[in-house]
């Protein structure tokens, strides 16, 4: 039987995401690089144009919307939310030094949006869904506040043999007993970094949700680092789950951890001494 308490993990993803956002802030420009293939292919399945209304969910600090802005630009405007309140003063600095007006900072739970049925034109979810308790309900408000005929495109993270940035950190702390990478259970859901990294089954929630015309596709994009040592501090402070499981260690394990981590991730050093890390994630588009 599944021991997985939605109401705590709620709360518990709210604290972690508001204790990252300061490092997300700080990093927003190297977020923006990296993930900027999955940006492209999300916005280039919107087909956005001036005068719409847009909704970036799960916004961390507003890549998307930020650039949706522009797109929507003369006439049109987004809604830039995410539940942490530290994201979204991240995504406001990052606004006002782009000097983006058209663009509104709302605190959201995605699985109960509160805003009109039928009032966006589009949104966008990048990374944001495996990691939400329940994401049907999340889907299903979704449908319920674009109007009909609008379109939404999301990304989640592909199979973790895809994301060895991710996925070999995380296989060195489950040996070490210190994260659990849950076991997909039948008929259930656990919220997760890999949770949806299956394109059938992503097409089919949308389906499930009363989407229609749903395509799937995967997006290559890598992690580029200079060295060990800015992959590292990166992924302390942007990836929340990771950082506690280390910081929860005394610091003669930490080092050990670190110099696992390090050998796992050897085979993608360069010549240089730089580290490319293969990454991939599923784009998924629909019509409401
Ligand atoms: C991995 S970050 C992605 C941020 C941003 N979309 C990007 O791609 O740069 C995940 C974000 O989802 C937000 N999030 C997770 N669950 C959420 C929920 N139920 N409602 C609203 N935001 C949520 C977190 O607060 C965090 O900012």
């Amino acid at each position: 039987m599944s021991d997985f308490d939605p109401q705590q993990y709620r709360q518990e993803s709210v604290e972690q995401w508001e204790a990252a956002s300061a490092g997300w802030a700080r990093r927003a420009e190297q977020m923006q690089r990296f993930a900027g293939p999955v940006a492209e292919a999300l916005l280039g399945a919107l087909a956005l144009t001036p005068g719409q209304r847009v909704l970036d969910l799960a916004a961390g600090t507003g890549d998307i919307g930020l650039e949706a802005a522009r797109r929507v630009a003369p006439g049109g405007s987004v809604v830039i939310a995410d539940q942490a309140e530290g994201m979204l003063r991240g995504a406001r600095e990052r606004a006002e030094r782009l000097g983006v007006q058209n663009v509104e900072l709302k605190r959201v739970d995605a699985e109960w949006i509160d805003l009109p049925l039928g009032s966006v034109d589009a949104i966008a979810c990048r990374f944001g869904l495996m990691l939400m308790a329940d994401p049907a309900a999340a889907l299903a408000e979704c449908r319920r506040v674009l109007r009909s005929g609008g379109r939404v495109a999301l990304a989640v993270w592909d199979t973790p043999a895809r994301n060895p940035w991710a996925s070999a950190p995380a296989m060195v702390l489950a040996e070490r007993g210190l994260m659990e990478i849950p076991a997909p259970e039948p008929g259930g859901f656990r919220p997760g970094m890999f949770a949806l990294a299956d394109a059938d089954g992503l097409a089919e929630r949308l389906r499930d949700a009363g989407f229609t015309e749903v395509a799937v596709q995967p997006v290559s994009l890598a992690r580029v680092h200079e060295d060990f040592e800015d992959f590292w501090e990166t992924s302390l402070d942007m990836s929340p789950g990771f950082h506690d499981a280390v910081m929860s260690c005394p610091s003669t394990e930490i080092e050990q951890i670190r110099e696992a981590v390090a050998a796992a991730l050897t085979p993608f050093t360069t010549a240089e001494g730089s580290l490319e890390i293969p990454a991939s994630a599923l784009v998924a588009s629909a019509e409401a």
